[in-house]
């Protein structure tokens, strides 16, 4: 992936707006995918989760792949120079990797549910036909995929979020750059 980089301020309004939909998104998804597997869940309750994660999980994959095109036209502004340039590289390496996670979780849970013959309500509802043959054996690959890319997942937005949260304290106006969501 090309990353290019520019002197502008912030990223555009629409990438901070999707940057905080996406986190809000995937930290609530990861609870919801563990909880609805629990013993002991009422009936209903349990295939509302799953309704929410598995249709919520195919919102966040366009969203992601949205973010990325867009990312790709549109180059991030530039760190500042207080920004030691290995740093700079970890963070890129950071993003890329989230990005690419992401698709990685995403995909692999649609391919766990339509080669297992399960339903993705919102697609079926608008007739979408399921993309992937039925078949045990991709189903259960594609489960261990899903279950094992959330610990890198976990481990980097906990790097990334440090990352942030560091820049935050030391004012340096690379939380600004995704921050506030809306506005110039
Ligand atoms: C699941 C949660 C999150 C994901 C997947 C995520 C992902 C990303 C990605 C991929 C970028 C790079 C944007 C680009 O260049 O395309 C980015 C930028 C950024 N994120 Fe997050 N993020 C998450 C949560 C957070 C949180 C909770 C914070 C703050 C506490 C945060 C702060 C930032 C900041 C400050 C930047 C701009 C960095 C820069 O200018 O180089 N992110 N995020
Ligand atoms: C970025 C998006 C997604 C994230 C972060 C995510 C995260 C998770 C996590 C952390 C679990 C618990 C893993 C486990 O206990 O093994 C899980 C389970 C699950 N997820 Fe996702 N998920 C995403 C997207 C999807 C999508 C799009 C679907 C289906 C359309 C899906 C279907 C499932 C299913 C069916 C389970 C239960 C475990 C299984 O039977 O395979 N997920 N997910």
């Amino acid at each position: 992936m090309v990353m290019a980089s520019r002197t502008d301020l912030k990223y555009p309004a629409s990438s901070r707006f999707l940057h905080w939909v996406v986190a809000v998104m995937v930290i609530a998804t990861m609870p919801v995918g563990v909880i609805m597997q629990q013993q002991g869940l009422a009936r209903p309750t349990q295939d509302l989760l799953f309704i929410l994660h598995k249709n919520g999980g195919v919102i966040i994959l366009l969203l992601v792949v949205l973010r990325i095109l867009w990312r790709l036209a549109t180059p991030a502004p530039a760190l500042p120079s207080s920004v030691p340039a290995w740093q700079a590289k970890v963070a890129k390496t950071v993003q890329v990797a989230l990005y690419t996670l992401l698709v990685i979780m995403a995909v692999s849970g649609y391919v766990r549910v339509r080669a297992g013959g399960f339903p993705v309500e919102m697609l079926d509802a608008i007739g979408m036909p399921a993309l992937v043959p039925r078949s045990e054996a991709l189903a259960e690959q594609a489960k261990s995929i899903h279950a094992t890319a959330r610990f890198p997942l976990v481990t980097l937005i906990v790097l990334h979020v440090a990352a942030a949260l560091k820049h935050l304290v030391a004012r340096d106006g690379v939380f600004g750059h995704i921050w506030p969501p809306l506005g110039r």
